[in-house]
């Protein structure tokens, strides 16, 4: 029988141990002649330090770090989980799934397992997709991740983009429950913006063809992530029935302060209840929702009974939101 609703039962995240400063990585950058500073980028952006990824260690491990930690807090074990579904843009490998590599490490065979490619919006279209497949009977106790090394795909040359990211992973525990926990998504593209932020290469014979690096058009992002976080949100707020004075808690994706507070202030969501992790941990892509969601769960800022809208916005040109009660 399926259930009428699915919740969010567990958090967890993880972080690689190395944080690179704003002051470092422009210390770094000018050993090859590139000038930066930690000015431009706070003003900018709002971030200070950004997490990476050492040598050789994988998505997968950041998401698995992840996904323990959202178990433990849920109080369940790997083989409760019959869905592990992970938001990501820099996969293991071509395949099999990223997804496929979590359930192996986590020694829980038999359920499904498949990777999500909507960039920046990854983890509100994982999100929702679990959380409709919990509806239908397809699934009971989902993991959902948002992992990236994105480090891996940066052009460490081209300042414009290098200093704006992060790797870390962020994973929530669905459940199907009687009670309402996610009560609304709403999700989007528009192919027609592929360019604007993109990572055009691919695996050929052998050998990567085109351009494998992160490339951004930054202002044509800014403009049309500030009008699509504002409208989404109006669209899921008004799914659930709900206003933005219902919202406890505001977690846009975590790519530049200017974009979160402008769209805050779009809403007139006050700023006091906008969770901001873009400081420290920069934009990790996929992984930056969960990644601020569990921050703010161990933190004790979010709580049981709390409204929390969740945007993602990103390369494809894609964008998504997911309502939730916790
Ligand atoms: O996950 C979703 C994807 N990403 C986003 O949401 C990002 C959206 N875009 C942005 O956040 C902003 O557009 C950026 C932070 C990327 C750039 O900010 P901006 O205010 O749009 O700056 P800009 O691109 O217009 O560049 C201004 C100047 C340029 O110099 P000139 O041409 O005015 O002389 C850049 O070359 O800043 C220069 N610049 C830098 N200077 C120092 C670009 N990067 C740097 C840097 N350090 N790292």
């Amino acid at each position: 029988m399926s259930a009428r609703h699915s919740r969010i039962i567990g958090t967890g995240s993880y972080l690689p141990r190395r944080a690179v400063g704003n002051d470092e990585l422009v210390r770094e950058l000018a050993t090859r002649g590139i000038e930066s500073s930690d000015q431009w980028i706070v003003e900018r952006t709002g971030i200070r330090q950004r997490h990476l990824a050492d040598p050789g260690v994988a998505c997968s491990q950041l998401a698995v770090e992840a996904a323990r930690r959202a178990l433990e807090a849920a109080g369940l074990q790997a083989a409760d989980i019959d869905l592990i579904v992970v938001a990501t843009s820099t996969p293991d490998y071509v395949f099999p799934s990223t997804a496929c590599l979590v359930q192996k490490a986590l020694d829980a065979p038999g359920g499904a397992a498949f990777d999500v490619q909507a960039v920046c919006s990854g983890f509100t279209y994982a999100l929702a997709i679990a959380d409709s497949m919990i509806r239908t009977g397809l699934a009971r106790r989902a993991l959902v991740i948002g992992a990236e090394v994105f480090s891996r795909i940066l052009d460490w040359n081209d300042r414009g983009t290098c200093v704006l990211f992060g790797d870390g992973a962020g994973a929530v525990v669905l459940a199907a429950d009687e009670r309402p926990g996610v009560l609304a998504s709403k999700l989007h593209a528009d192919g027609r913006h592929e360019s604007i932020l993109r990572t055009a290469g691919n695996v050929c014979g052998g050998t990567v063809l085109g351009h494998p690096y992160l490339t951004m058009d930054g202002q044509a992002v800014f403009k049309l992530a500030v009008s699509v976080l504002d409208s989404v949100a109006r669209e899921t707020l008004d799914a659930a029935g709900l206003a933005a004075d219902d919202v406890d808690w505001f977690i846009p994706h975590q790519a530049n302060v200017r974009i979160i507070q402008a769209t805050a202030r779009k809403l007139r969501i006050p700023l006091e209840k906008v969770i901001v992790t873009v400081d420290r941990h920069a934009n990790t892509s996929a992984a930056s929702i969960p990644l601020a969601l569990d921050v703010a769960v161990r933190d004790g800022r979010i709580r049981a009974g709390h409204h929390v809208l969740m945007e993602g916005v990103g390369g494809g040109f894609t964008w998504g939101a997911v309502l939730a009660r916790m």
